[in-house]
C-alpha cells in the first residue's frame, strides 16, 4: 500500500500520495491539489517545495554530504579530473578510458569560436563586468550554432552538449583577457581540458605558455566543487527557461545571469570584497559581526549561510584545506586567509550565527585561491559558472529527457476587486 497524506480543511478531507526517494527523503504529491480542493500551495523561495525527482546530485543539508550520481565530492574531489566530472553528470557514469578519450576528441573539435563574435566582445566597454559579458556572449552563440537550438534527438543533444562544453571556456578567456586590456588566446589542442582554459586565460602574448601543476591541480578541484548542487537559484531558471523548449544555449545564458546575484554565486566576488575591507579596517571582525547581526544593517556576512546546508558546507571544508596548500605551494602570505579564518572562528563561536546554523559555504574560501592564482576579484562568479557549466547542462538534459511541463506557478491575488473604469476627466 502506497503511503498517503491527508489534509483535512474545513469539513473535507484531501488524501495525496506520499513518494520516497533513493535516499529515503519523502514528499507529498500535490498534482491533484487544485483539481480535489480548488487550493494551492504557497512557499516564497520554495523553502519546502521540490520542483522535480532528480537523479543527478544529492545533497544532505543536516549531515553536510554532496554526491554526484551516487559519489562523494571529497573522492571526486580527490581522486577524479573535472573533465571526467562533466562526463559523469551529463551522461550518468565515470567515463571508460576510451569514452573520456572520445568525449575530448569531440571537444577539442568544437573548441573554435566563430572569429565574428569577436565583433559582440568589442561592442562591450572595459568596465563591463564579465558576467554580463558572459551571458551575452553564451547567448549570441546560438546565431552561429543554429542548429544547437532544437535538439530533438540524442545525437542533436550530443552536439549541442559538446559544443558548449567546448565553447565555454573560450567564452569564459575572452572576458577575463578583455577585462585586463589582453589580445584573445587561442586555445592549444595538445592541451588538457583545464590546462587549456588556464593557457587561454593567462598566456602572455610575449612568452609561451608555462604549465604549473599546483595551479592547474587547484583549478581542476575548485571546478569539481562548483561542478552541480541540485535545484540551487540558477539551475532553477536554467530548468524553467527549458522547460518553455528554449535552447540550451539560452536557458544557460539565463542560468549565467541568476548565478550573479551576491546572494548566490555573486557571494564569491562579494566574499572578498568585504575581506579586503576588514583588512583595510584594521582587521576589525568585530565591527563587521556587529553589522551582520543588525537588522537595521543590510550588511550580511558573505560566505555564510546556506538554504540547504544546516551543517558545513561540505566544498567550504575542502576548499578551506585547498586555500592553505595552494598559498604555501604557490609561496604566497595571504593576509586575506588569516582574516577569513579569525571571521569564521568568530561566527562559530557566536550565538546568532550558532541558533541560525550559519557556516561557511562555498563562496567563503574559494575567492582566497581564485585571488592567489592572479584571477581578477570581477572574474571569480564566472569561475564559478565555468564550473557550474556541467551542473546546468545536466540537469537541463534531464528536465528534456523527462519530458517536464512548462514551468508556470500559481498566485494568491492580493490586489483590487473589480471596479469600474474612471474616465480621465473624472480622476
Ligand atoms: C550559493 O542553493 C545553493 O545550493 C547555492 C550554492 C550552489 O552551489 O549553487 O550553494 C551557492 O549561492 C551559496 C550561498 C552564497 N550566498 C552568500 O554567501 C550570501 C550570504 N548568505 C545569505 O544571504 C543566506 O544565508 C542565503 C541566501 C545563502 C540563504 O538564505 P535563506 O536560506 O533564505 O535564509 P534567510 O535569508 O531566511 O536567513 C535566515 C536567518 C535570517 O535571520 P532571522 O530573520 O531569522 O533573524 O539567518 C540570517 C537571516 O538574516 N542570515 C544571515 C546570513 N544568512 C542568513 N545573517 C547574517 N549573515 C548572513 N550571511
Amino acid at each position: 500500500m502506497s503511503d498517503k497524506a491527508i489534509l483535512q480543511y474545513q469539513d473535507k478531507t484531501f488524501e495525496f500520495p506520499v513518494i520516497k526517494g533513493s535516499e529515503n527523503e519523502l514528499a507529498i504529491d500535490i498534482k491533484t491539489l487544485r483539481a480535489q480542493s480548488g487550493m494551492i500551495t504557497i512557499d516564497p523561495g520554495y523553502k519546502n517545495t521540490g520542483s522535480c525527482e532528480s537523479a543527478i546530485t544529492f545533497l544532505d543539508g543536516e549531515k553536510g554530504i554532496l554526491r554526484y550520481r551516487g559519489y562523494s565530492i571529497e573522492d571526486l574531489a580527490e581522486k577524479a579530473s573535472f573533465i571526467e566530472v562533466v562526463y559523469l553528470l551529463i551522461f550518468g557514469e565515470l567515463p571508460t578510458k576510451v569514452q573520456l578519450e572520445d568525449f575530448q576528441k569531440d571537444i577539442v573539435a568544437e573548441s573554435h569560436v566563430d572569429e565574428e563574435m569577436k565583433k559582440i566582445l568589442d561592442g562591450f566597454p572595459k568596465s563591463a563586468h564579465p558576467m554580463g559579458v558572459l551571458a551575452s556572449l553564451t547567448s549570441a552563440l546560438i546565431s552561429f550554432n543554429p542548429n544547437s537550438v532544437n535538439v530533438s534527438s540524442d545525437k542533436e543533444m550530443y552536439a549541442a552538449i559538446v559544443r558548449i562544453v567546448a565553447k565555454f571556456p573560450v567564452l569564459v578567456a575572452w572576458t577575463m583577457r578583455k577585462k585586463k586590456g589582453l589580445p584573445l588566446d587561442y586555445g592549444d589542442d595538445s592541451l588538457s581540458y583545464v590546462e587549456n582554459i588556464h593557457k587561454m586565460m593567462f598566456k602572455k602574448p610575449s612568452q609561451e605558455y608555462t604549465k604549473n601543476k599546483v595551479i592547474i591541480d587547484a583549478l581542476d578541484k575548485l571546478l569539481i566543487l562548483h561542478a552541480d548542487h541540485e535545484q540551487n537559484c540558477s539551475t532553477s531558471t536554467v530548468r524553467i527557461v527549458g522547460s518553455s523548449h528554449a535552447g540550451l544555449f539560452a536557458s544557460l545564458s539565463a542560468g549565467i545571469s541568476a548565478l550573479w546575484g551576491p546572494l548566490h554565486g555573486g557571494a564569491n566576488q562579494a566574499v572578498l570584497e568585504m575581506l579586503e575591507a576588514i583588512e583595510a579596517d584594521g582587521g576589525d571582525t568585530k565591527k563587521y559581526m556587529a553589522k551582520a547581526k543588525d537588522k537595521n544593517d543590510p550588511f550580511r556576512l558573505m560566505g555564510f549561510g546556506h538554504r540547504v546546508y544546516k551543517n558545513f558546507d561540505p566544498r567550504a571544508k575542502i576548499i578551506k584545506k585547498a586555500a592553505d596548500e595552494v598559498l604555501n605551494n604557490l609561496g604566497i602570505d595571504d593576509p586575506i586567509l588569516a582574516i577569513a579564518k579569525g571571521l569564521e572562528k568568530e561566527a562559530l563561536e557566536d550565538q546568532y550565527f550558532v541558533d541560525r546554523k550559519l557556516y561557511p559555504n562555498v563562496d567563503f574560501y574559494s575567492g582566497i585561491i581564485y585571488r592567489a592564482l592572479g584571477i581578477p576579484t570581477e572574474m571569480f562568479t564566472v569561475m564559478f559558472a565555468l564550473g557550474r557549466l556541467p551542473g546546468w547542462i545536466a540537469q537541463w538534459k534531464e528536465m528534456r529527457e523527462n519530458n517536464e511541463p512548462i514551468g508556470r506557478p500559481r498566485q494568491v491575488y492580493v490586489g483590487e476587486n473589480f471596479r469600474d473604469f474612471i474616465p480621465v476627466e473624472n480622476r
